[in-house]
């Protein structure tokens, strides 16, 4: 199975970060020095894949305006020996392609995928939730891969997730069928604690065969009244069996405060020339 495009919904409201979102697209809020859709088309990269189509919408222009080529920066980054930051604006220049689709109405994830169905064409396609920063020896999305071809099928991302917290994910009815991966028997946006099929929530990396669109044209309004990604792959389960892997790396989830900060930390303490002083300045803050 071959996947040479990546599907970023970038077109909500980041209503989880306002006031900031309300002028600043969250997608653009930084992490370190990059903004967090920055890292999520490296992981694209990371996997092999370089066709790239943003779901933006109105307000949201400056997305598009982040990927504009700009060797002139590049080469004043270089003279001024930041050669780590030319590099990063250089890869997304000369590697990625970029294909902008805009969304109309926010009716939801799953609508927000389905707007993208002439961009992606007839072919097996990723889709990366862009406030999902993952920290991971292999990029999840090539984890992703190795389970889509090994089985020929759609795959999701799933990780345990604490019994508090189910009920903001969408949750798989596993099956087990080898270390780490799953037949999906059936999946639920957001359920109750109560009705949470298991402790497996949905993380957002995706890898869907094009027969998801059909399925999506079909959903009705679901959780929170939106036309939910979810409830298309369950749709999709219908002709196609799905499967779900368990993927190796830490989950930050950068759309909240929290998760925000602590996206941008643990990046920063990977980073030779800023880690040892942040190190060392949450140490004695620690100790405050
Ligand atoms: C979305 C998906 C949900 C998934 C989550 C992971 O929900 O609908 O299935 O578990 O991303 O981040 P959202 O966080 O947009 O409400």
């Amino acid at each position: 199975m071959d996947v040479l495009k990546a599907v970023i919904p970038a077109a909500g409201l980041g209503m989880r970060l306002l006031p900031v979102s309300k002028a600043v697209p969250k997608e653009l809020l930084p992490l370190v020095d990059k903004p967090m859709l920055h890292y999520v088309v490296e992981e694209a990269l990371d996997a092999g894949i370089t066709q790239i189509v943003i779901v933006t919408s109105h307000g949201k222009d400056a997305l598009a305006d982040y990927f504009d080529p700009a060797p002139h920066l590049e080469k004043i980054l270089e003279e001024r020996g930041e050669a780590s930051a030319a590099a990063a604006m250089r890869r997304m220049r000369t590697e990625a392609e970029f294909i902008f689709v805009r969304q109309h109405e926010q009716l939801g994830l799953g609508h927000a995928v389905y707007t993208t169905r002439h961009a992606v064409g007839d072919e097996p396609f990723a889709v990366m939730l862009p406030d999902d920063i993952i920290d991971a020896p292999t990029p999840v999305l090539g984890q992703l891969l190795a389970t889509a071809q090994q089985y020929n099928g759609s795959v999701v991302a799933v990780e345990e997730v604490p019994p508090e917290r189910i009920s903001g994910y969408g949750v798989i009815d596993p099956e087990d069928i080898s270390d780490g991966v799953y037949k999906v028997l059936d999946m639920v946006e957001k359920p109750s604690q109560q009705d949470a099929p298991s402790n497996l929530g949905i993380v957002g990396r995706y890898i869907l065969t094009p027969e998801v669109f059909e399925a999506l044209s079909r959903v009705k309004p679901g959780a929170k009244g939106e036309l939910q990604l979810t409830d298309g792959i369950a749709l999709l389960m219908e002709i196609q069996t799905v499967y779900a892997r368990r993927f190796e790396g830490v989950r930050h989830d950068a759309g909240n405060p929290l998760g925000l900060i602590k996206a941008s930390v643990s990046l920063a303490l990977k980073r030779p020339e800023l880690g040892p002083a942040l190190k060392e300045w949450l140490r004695s803050k620690m100790e405050e």
